[in-house]
C-alpha cells in the first residue's frame, strides 16, 4: 500500500443504513469503475454513503469540497516555489488517479465549467489525466473511481452541469429515508430512544410538506441528528427543536410559527 494514501483510508466502519439497493448498485458500478453521481438534497446521507462504500470496498477516499473560486489547478496540481527551486505538487484529483483512490467531488456544480471539464478524459475509457503545465499524461490507477455529488434543487440554468459532463456518470438518487428507517438512523446516531426519534421524524415530515410553500428546503436528516444530540445531552426537546430544526431554515416569522406549532404537537 502506498503510504501517501494512508491518511485517506477509512479506519472505522462508518454507520450507514441502506434505504434501498444503493449499496449493491454502487458495488456493481465500482466493479466496472463507472463514475458515479449522487443526487439528493442536503443532509440526506450522500457523504456518509461514499464513506461507507469506500470502507466496504477497502479503498482510500479523497474528498474535495468544490466552490466557484476553485480552478483546475486546485484539482490537478501546480508548481510550488521552495528554496530548492520549483516543485510539482499533485492536486487531490491527480493523487487519487495516480494512487488508486475513490475521489469524491462534493457539490461539483459549484465549480466553474472550465474546472469541471478536467474530469472528462478521466471519465471515459481513456481514464487519463493530462497535466498540461507539467507535460505529463497520468494513466489512472485501476482502482481509481470518480464520484460527484449534486443537489438537483439548487441549480440555476447557469450553474447546471453540462450534458457532456452529466452523461459520463451513472446516477443514484438519494432522499430522506422512509419514516421508520429515518427514526432508526436518528436513534442510532444520537442515542435518543425510538419514541423521541419517531417524533423528530414526524416534525421533519411536516416541514418537508412546506417545501415550495414558503420553505426552500425541508428539514434534513442531518438536522434531526442535531436535534437528537441536544436532546440526548439533556436539552429540553422544544428548545432543542427550535435551535436545530426551526431557526436555521427560515427567518420568516409566520413560517417559524408554523414550524414551532408542529414541534409543540409532538413535544
Ligand atoms: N442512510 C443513512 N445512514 C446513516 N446515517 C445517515 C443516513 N442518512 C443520513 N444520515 C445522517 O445524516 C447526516 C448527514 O448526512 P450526510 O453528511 O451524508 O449528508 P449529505 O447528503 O452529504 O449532505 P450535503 O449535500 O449537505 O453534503 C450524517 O452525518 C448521518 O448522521
Ligand atoms: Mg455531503
Amino acid at each position: 500500500m502506498n503510504d501517501q494514501l494512508t491518511e485517506y483510508r477509512i479506519k472505522k466502519a462508518p454507520y450507514y443504513r441502506a434505504t434501498g439497493d444503493e449499496t449493491e448498485l454502487y458495488e456493481a458500478a465500482y466493479s466496472v469503475r463507472m463514475p458515479m453521481m449522487l443526487k439528493g438534497p442536503t443532509g440526506c446521507g450522500k457523504t456518509r454513503f461514499v464513506e461507507y462504500m469506500a470502507y466496504k470496498l477497502g479503498k482510500p477516499l479523497i474528498t474535495v469540497a468544490c466552490n466557484e473560486d476553485m480552478t483546475a489547478s486546485d484539482l490537478v496540481g501546480r508548481f510550488l516555489l521552495d528554496p530548492q527551486g520549483t516543485r510539482w505538487q499533485d492536486g487531490p484529483l491527480t493523487l487519487a488517479a495516480r494512487l488508486g483512490a475513490i475521489c469524491y467531488l462534493d457539490e461539483v456544480v459549484e465549480a466553474r465549467q472550465d474546472t469541471t471539464v478536467v474530469i472528462h478524459p478521466l471519465t471515459d475509457n481513456r481514464r487519463v489525466l493530462p497535466l498540461e503545465k507539467k507535460g505529463e499524461l497520468v494513466q489512472a490507477h485501476p482502482d481509481f473511481q470518480l464520484v460527484i455529488s449534486y443537489n438537483p434543487g439548487y441549480q440555476s440554468l447557469m450553474k447546471d452541469l453540462k450534458q457532456s459532463t452529466k452523461q459520463r456518470f451513472g446516477a443514484l438518487d438519494f432522499n430522506y429515508p422512509d419514516h421508520e428507517i429515518e427514526a432508526e438512523i436518528v436513534s442510532h446516531e444520537t442515542g435518543v430512544n425510538k419514541e423521541v426519534a419517531d417524533k423528530l421524524v414526524s416534525i421533519a415530515e411536516r416541514a418537508r410538506n412546506l417545501k415550495g410553500h414558503g420553505l426552500d428546503e425541508g428539514i434534513s436528516t442531518r438536522m434531526l441528528v442535531y436535534a437528537g444530540s441536544l436532546i440526548n445531552k439533556g436539552v429540553e426537546a422544544k428548545a432543542a427543536c427550535r435551535v436545530t430544526l426551526v431557526r436555521p431554515i427560515t427567518d420568516d416569522p409566520d413560517m417559524r410559527d408554523a414550524l414551532d406549532a408542529a414541534v409543540t404537537t409532538y413535544f
